[in-house]
């Protein structure tokens, strides 16, 4: 995939702005409620393998990969290069987690995932992108994590998900106007 099919227009220009680390942790203080709602539904399962894809500067998945509760086994963040390099070498290190830039997604397609999660970004992606995720990526994952919003997006997602996935729940999510929390399982 090439960088451009990978990323939208609004992506290429927000990543070259040099203020994008800034705005990248805005979302930190809303993790806890986003990590409850995680553990209350997978911290009974084990050794799991997590992708995470559009994980900004890795707040959520820290906060995964440092709690006792859950049982990690690898951790894999997708995102953009620029924004990868915002997660620090030793966090990386530390935590055993793998990064793969968003528009290798290709390497992903052998992979088998326990759960994949990703919070608002699918809506801000590319279709190319989406398509490729529900043909070679999203069949390979066990259960399914994502808060995101969008008209659009809500239309599509909601029909891609009830093909790919047996147990497909749609729920509000109250974090900001018009969010919902998509939960899927096979
Ligand atoms: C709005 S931020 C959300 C970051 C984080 N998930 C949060 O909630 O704070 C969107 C993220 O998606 C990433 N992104 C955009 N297009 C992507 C793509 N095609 N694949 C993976 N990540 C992408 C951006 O680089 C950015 O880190």
């Amino acid at each position: 995939m090439k960088i451009t099919d990978a990323y939208s227009k609004v992506w290429l220009d927000i990543i070259r702005q040099p203020t994008i680390k800034k705005s990248l942790y805005w979302a930190n203080s809303q993790n806890e409620g986003r990590t409850k709602e995680f553990l209350k539904r997978f911290k009974d399962l084990k050794n799991l393998k997590i992708l995470e894809l559009g994980g900004g500067a890795g707040n959520f998945g820290t906060r995964l990969l440092n709690n006792p509760e859950i049982n990690i086994k690898t951790y894999t963040f997708a995102d953009h290069q620029r924004t990868l390099s915002f997660i620090s070498d030793k966090t990386l290190k530390d935590l055993r987690v793998k990064t793969v830039r968003a528009h290798q997604i290709e390497k992903l397609r052998i992979n088998k995932f326990d759960v994949v999660v990703s919070i608002n970004c699918l809506s801000e992606t590319t279709t190319i992108f989406r398509e490729y995720l529900y043909k070679n990526i999203f069949p390979n994952c066990k259960n399914l994590f994502v808060i995101d919003g969008g008209k659009e997006f809500k239309e599509e997602f909601k029909i891609k998900l009830n093909e790919i996935f047996t147990n497909v729940q749609i729920l509000p999510w109250e974090e900001r106007p018009g969010r919902k929390l998509y939960i899927a399982s096979n």
